[in-house]
C-alpha cells in the first residue's frame, strides 16, 4: 500500500497517476503539483492518462487512462519560483478556461493581476489557485465520471488536442488550449451563442497574458480535422464541442455544423 507521490507538472501527474491506478490494481496516490497548470487543473479531479500512437501514426492524446482520485493534493505556490515564465503563462490558459465556463468575474480579476501573477506575488497566487480549485472540485463532485457537466472543463480542448497532435509546432498544452479557446469562441460567435464583444474581452486577456490565439504557422485544415476525430469526446466520429454561451456559461453540443468547425479552424490559421 505504498503511495505513489506525483511530484511535478501535469505530465508527471497524469503518468504517475495512471501508474498508481493500474499497478497491482491500484495504489494510493498523492499529487504534489509543481506547475501552475497542474495546481489549478491537472492535479484535481482524478483523471489520469498517457498518450498512445494513433492508427496510421500520430499522437493519440490521453488515449489510455483511468479515473483515479488522489488521497491528497499538496499545493505550495512557492515551488513556482523555478518555473519558466512560458509555463506560468500556460497555467493561466486553464484559468481563463475556468472563467469562461463558470466564473465571469475571474476574467477581470486575471486581467487586473496578470503582472502580479507573473511576478509570483504569493497572496495573489494563493487566491487564484484556491478559486480555480474550488470551481473544478465543485464540477467534479457533481459529475465525477463525466456523464454530463464535467465535460465543460474540456472547453477548447478538442481543438487543443488536435493542435498538440501537430508536434512540429512545438506548442505546450496551455498554448494549444489558448488557441483552442479562440477556436471554440469562434464557434460560439458563428452559432449566435456568444457575442463578439465578449469574445473580444477574452481574446485581449489571452494576448495580455502572452498566450497565442492563432497557430504559429499555417497547418492544413485536413490534418487538424483528421486529428480531431480521435478525440475521446467524439461520438460516432462527430466532434462533441463545448461552446461558450457568453462569459461564465458554456454548453456541450454535438450539433455544431462541420462548416462552422472548419471556419473556426481557419480563423486560427488553418489553411
Ligand atoms: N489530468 C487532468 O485532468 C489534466 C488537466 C489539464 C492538463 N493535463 C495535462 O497536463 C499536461 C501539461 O501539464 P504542465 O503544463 O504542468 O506541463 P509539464 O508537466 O510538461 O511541465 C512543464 C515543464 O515544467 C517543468 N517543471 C515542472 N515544475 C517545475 C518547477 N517547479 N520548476 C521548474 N520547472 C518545472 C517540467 O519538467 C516541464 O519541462 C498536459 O499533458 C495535459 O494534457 C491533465
Amino acid at each position: 500500500d505504498s503511495p505513489v507521490v506525483a511530484l511535478g507538472g501535469g505530465i508527471i501527474g497524469d503518468t504517475a497517476g495512471f501508474a498508481a491506478a493500474t499497478f497491482q490494481r491500484g495504489l494510493p496516490l498523492v499529487h504534489v503539483p509543481t506547475t501552475l497548470l497542474a495546481m489549478v487543473d491537472a492535479s484535481i479531479g482524478g483523471k489520469t492518462g498517457v498518450n498512445f500512437t494513433l492508427p496510421g501514426g500520430g499522437l493519440g492524446k490521453n488515449l489510455i487512462g483511468a479515473f483515479w482520485q488522489p488521497r491528497a493534493v499538496l499545493i505550495d505556490p512557492m515551488v513556482l519560483g523555478t518555473l519558466g515564465e512560458r509555463d506560468l503563462r500556460c497555467g493561466l490558459a486553464e484559468c481563463v478556461k475556468t472563467a469562461i465556463i463558470a466564473d465571469a468575474p475571474l476574467l477581470e480579476y486575471l486581467s487586473d493581476r496578470v503582472s502580479e501573477i507573473l511576478a509570483l506575488d504569493t497572496s495573489t497566487l494563493v487566491d487564484l489557485i484556491e478559486r480555480c480549485v474550488r470551481i473544478k472540485v465543485a464540477i467534479v463532485c457533481a459529475d465525477e465520471r463525466e456523464t454530463g457537466r464535467r465535460a465543460l472543463l474540456n472547453l477548447g480542448h478538442t481543438f487543443a488536442h488536435a493542435i498538440e497532435a501537430q508536434q512540429h509546432l512545438g506548442l505546450r498544452h496551455g498554448e494549444a488550449v489558448s488557441i483552442g479557446l479562440a477556436a471554440a469562441m469562434e464557434c460560439g460567435v458563428r452559432t449566435d451563442r456568444m457575442n463578439d464583444a465578449d469574445r473580444g474581452r477574452v481574446t485581449r486577456l489571452l494576448e495580455k497574458i502572452g498566450l497565442p490565439v492563432a497557430l504559429p504557422q499555417p497547418v492544413p485544415l485536413g490534418d487538424l480535422t483528421h486529428a480531431m476525430q480521435f478525440d475521446k469526446k467524439a461520438v460516432g466520429g462527430k466532434a462533441r464541442l463545448i461552446i461558450p454561451e457568453g462569459l461564465g456559461v458554456a454548453s456541450i453540443r454535438d450539433d455544431v455544423p462541420e462548416e462552422v468547425v472548419n471556419a473556426a479552424w481557419v480563423s486560427v490559421g488553418a489553411v
